[in-house]
């Protein structure tokens, strides 16, 4: 088959211009990457899992009225969207510290936050990601105002559905990372999350044992990061639950 026009090609995806003006086709490959690529692997399975995962978090958004940029799943690995002129931000919440704020801090990990912390890092690879003060943003005109008032409501809102949805399947939502995009309707602009919410982008941790369900199983050489996004998919239903094998995931529709 022909292949579509690649927009562009990240670390975990390809988008390529999706089959109607406005659209684009987001693919999840399998490959994790670390400490801003420093550290690479393929890890099989991986992208089939998150392309269900995002889709299941999306649309569990959509259906508490947060607007997202996803259509529908298209197959195995790939999803329509919407289009969007993504912000170069990339907002984390975080509930627990974790990561780079307990590094920063000199915090234990897990330690319960006082209340959300909303941050923003700006999106450049080559700069390995810098956090950025809120005066950045207005200065630098990448977003006004208006949407950082509108981006940290929305930011909120999704800690909380994610929060509950985490909590009801035994899994404490440690912090996440969301992409915001701008969409026109006429000329009326609307922020919608975009790019993916997965294992790649959250920290997620059982609650009774405090084993790590995410991306940190790669960073940190915990096991293997395909059973732990299993573990994940399989409570949230969005797997049947009596996969055997991990590694060879079967999907439901
Ligand atoms: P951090 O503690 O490393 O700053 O990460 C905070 C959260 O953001 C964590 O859930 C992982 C996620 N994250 C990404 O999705 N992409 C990134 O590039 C980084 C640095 C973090
Ligand atoms: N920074 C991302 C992470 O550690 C991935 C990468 O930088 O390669 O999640």
């Amino acid at each position: 088959m022909a292949r579509r026009k690649k927009i562009y090609e990240g670390k975990a995806k390809i988008l390529y211009e999706g089959p109607e003006p406005g659209t684009i086709v987001q693919y999840f490959k399998d490959d994790a990457t670390a400490f801003n690529a420093e550290k690479k692997a393929v890890i099989e399975g991986k992208g089939v899992l998150n392309n269900r995962l995002s889709e299941f978090f999306m649309t569990g958004l959509q259906g508490v009225g947060i607007p997202t940029h996803f259509i529908r799943r298209l197959n195995m690995r790939e999803q329509l969207c919407r289009q969007v002129e993504i912000i170069p931000l990339e907002v984390i919440v975080r509930n627990y510290a974790a990561g780079s704020m307990a590094k920063r801090l000199g915090m234990e990990e897990g330690r319960q936050l006082p209340r959300p912390i909303v941050e923003f890092s700006y999106k450049n690879d080559a700069l390995g990601d810098p956090l950025v003060p809120e005066e950045y943003i207005a200065a630098f005109g990448w977003a006004s105002q208006q949407d950082m008032d509108d981006i940290v409501a929305i930011a909120l809102r999704v800690n909380d559905f994610m929060s509950g949805v985490m909590h009801g399947v035994g899994i404490k939502l440690i912090d996440f990372k969301i992409e915001l995009g701008r969409v026109w309707d006429n000329d009326f602009m609307r922020l919608v999350v975009a790019d993916e919410i997965s294992p790649d982008s959250c920290r997620l941790w059982d609650i009774e044992t405090g084993q790590k369900l995410d991306k940190d199983v790669f960073r940190q050489d915990l096991g293997n990061l395909t059973d732990a996004y299993t573990e994940v998919a399989r409570r949230l239903g969005v797997l049947p639950s009596n996969v055997t094998h991990a590694h060879k995931p079967t999907l439901i529709n």
